[in-house]
């Protein structure tokens, strides 16, 4: 689990009271400053959508230099399908727009395009597009 070095307390309680408090561990940082813990996958969870494309991008390059050859970076989001936009998407976005310095919408096929640019092979689309929550898987090469 990497998240900022404040939520480290709130982390460790909250997997006592799972009653794994060994089971995970924690690496404090700023993913903007620090690298990223060496690993073979990696999951940015609702975190891409509150940034805009530059600090997406890197993001990305950064997990691409954290990733053991064969590994793989996970992304999910609520994002939005040009074709048939959801409303939760489309909430989600507005709320993004509205809280956040730069986070917006995005959708799967913008997110394949960055984690090509970042060097990735990106799965193909799958049918979790159509879905509120989408995940987008990105390889690197072994
Ligand atoms: C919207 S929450 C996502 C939480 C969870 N992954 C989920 O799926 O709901 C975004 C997370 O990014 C963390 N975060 C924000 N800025 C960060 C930074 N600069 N470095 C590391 N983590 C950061 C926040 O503390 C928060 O836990």
């Amino acid at each position: 689990m990497f998240d900022l070095p404040a939520l480290e307390s709130s982390f460790s309680k909250h997997m006592a009271a799972l009653g794994a408090p060994d089971s995970i561990s924690f690496h404090g940082g700023d993913f903007f400053t620090d690298p990223l813990p060496e690993a073979d996958a990696l999951v940015f969870g609702h975190v891409l959508h509150n940034w805009n494309t530059e600090a997406r991008k890197h993001l990305l390059s950064n997990a691409y230099q954290a990733l053991r050859p064969g590994g793989a970076v996970y992304i999910y989001d609520p994002m939005t399908n040009d074709e048939n936009p959801r409303l939760h998407s489309v909430l989600t976005s507005l709320n993004m727009l509205v809280w956040t310095a730069g986070g917006h919408r995005y959708t799967a096929e913008e997110c394949r395009a960055l984690l090509t640019e970042a060097g990735f092979r990106p799965d193909p689309p799958d049918p979790s597009d159509a879905h509120d929550e989408v995940l987008v898987i990105g390889r690197k090469e072994r």
